[in-house]
C-alpha cells in the first residue's frame, strides 16, 4: 500500500511521473477534456482545519476523473472519542479508495495510514504539505521547462510549505535556500532527514534575505503564522518584519525570478500588493496547479493499487 504523507514516500523517478501524468491532463482539460481515469473511486477528505485550495481542488480533480468526493465532518467520530482510529481507519478504507487528510498534528496522518486499507494523502499537517509542494515545483517546471540547477528561496517561516519544497527540491535536482530570522530554520532531526532522503540536496539556511534571493529563480513566502500559531501572531509579526518580500528584496533578485506564495496569504505582512499582483507573480497559476499537480498523485496512486 503506497501513501503520500511526504515527499520522502516519492522516489525522484516518481515524481518525475507524477509530473508527466499532471502535464497530460492538463493540457487535455485545456482542450476540454475531462479522461475518466478512476471511474466511480471514493475520495473521502477529513480536515481539522479549514481549507480552500486543497479540499476544492482536491473534490474537483477527482470528479473530473470519473470519481466522487465525500467531505466528512465532525460527525462521522473521528479523533472525538466516539470509536478508536483503528476502528475507524479499518472501517473507512471499506467503503472508499482513498482519504485525503488535512490535520493539526502530523501524527494523525500517519497513525490513521498503519490502519487504513487504502492510500493516504496529506492535505497539510503541522509539519509538511507535500501536496502543495509538487503543485509549486510542477509550475516552475511549466515556466522554465526544466528544473535541473534551478534555485528556490524561500523567505519567512521555516514551516510546513518550507519544508515540503526542501525535499522537493532536492527529487527533483532544484537548490534551497532557506532565509528566516534567526531561531527559526529547520530544526536538526529534518535536516538529517532530509540528508538521508535526498543526499544530493543543496540546502543553504541563513538569516539574510537579500543574500538569499541574489540568484535564485524562485522567490517564495508564506505566512508568519501558520495555522494553530495564533497565539503567537503578534510577536511573530516583530520578528518576521525583515524578512517581508517587497519590491525592494525582488530588486536583488534576478529580473527574471518568479513570485511565489502557496495562499492564504496575508498581504501587507509577509509579501506587499505590488509583488503578490505584480509581474513576477505566479500565484494563480500555481494555485491552479493544485488541482492539476493532484490529478497526477490521484491517477499515479490510485491506478497502482
Ligand atoms: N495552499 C493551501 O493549502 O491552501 P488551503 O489552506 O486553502 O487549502
Ligand atoms: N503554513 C501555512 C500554510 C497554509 C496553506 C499553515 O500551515 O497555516
Amino acid at each position: 500500500m503506497r501513501h503520500l504523507i511526504t515527499l520522502a514516500d516519492l522516489k525522484s523517478s516518481e515524481v518525475e511521473r507524477i509530473f508527466a501524468i499532471s502535464e497530460d491532463l492538463k493540457s487535455k482539460f485545456e482542450q476540454g477534456l475531462r479522461e475518466p481515469l478512476l471511474p466511480g473511486r471514493v475520495m473521502a477528505l477529513l480536515f481539522e482545519k479549514p481549507s480552500l485550495r486543497t479540499r476544492v481542488s482536491f473534490e474537483a480533480a477527482i470528479t473530473h476523473l470519473g470519481g466522487n468526493a465525500m467531505f466528512l465532518g465532525d460527525d462521522v467520530g473521528w479523533n472525538n472519542g466516539r470509536e478508536s482510529l483503528a476502528d475507524f481507519g479499518r472501517v473507512l478504507s471499506q467503503y472508499v479508495d482513498v482519504i485525503v487528510m488535512r490535520t493539526k498534528l502530523h501524527q494523525s496522518v500517519l497513525d490513521l495510514a498503519k490502519f487504513a486499507d487504502c492510500p493516504v494523502i496529506n492535505g497539510l499537517t503541522d509539519l509538511d504539505h507535500p501536496c502543495q509542494a509538487l503543485a509549486d515545483i510542477f509550475t516552475m517546471r511549466e515556466v522554465f521547462g526544466s528544473l535541473a540547477g534551478l534555485k528556490l528561496t524561500f523567505v519567512g517561516d521555516g514551516n510546513n510549505v518550507a519544508r515540503a519544497l526542501a525535499r522537493c527540491c532536492g527529487k527533483v535536482g532544484m537548490k534551497f535556500h532557506l532565509a528566516t530570522p534567526p531561531g527559526y530554520e529547520f530544526d536538526a532531526k529534518f535536516v538529517a532527514s532530509l540528508k538521508q532522503d535526498v543526499p544530493q540536496l543543496e540546502l543553504t539556511m541563513d538569516n539574510d534575505p537579500g543574500r538569499a534571493v541574489r540568484d535564485a529563480q524562485c522567490i517564495y513566502t508564506d505566512v508568519w503564522t501558520s495555522m494553530g500559531q495564533e497565539s503567537e501572531m503578534e510577536a511573530r509579526r516583530k520578528i518576521f518584519a525583515p524578512f517581508q518580500v517587497n519590491a525592494k528584496l525582488m530588486a536583488q533578485a534576478p529580473a527574471d525570478a518568479i513570485f511565489m506564495h502557496c495562499l492564504p496569504a496575508r498581504r501587507g505582512e509577509e509579501v506587499t500588493d505590488d509583488v503578490i499582483d505584480g509581474p513576477q507573480s505566479r500565484v494563480v497559476q500555481e494555485a491552479a496547479n493544485r488541482m492539476h499537480a493532484q490529478k497526477g498523485v490521484l491517477a499515479w496512486l490510485l491506478r497502482r493499487s
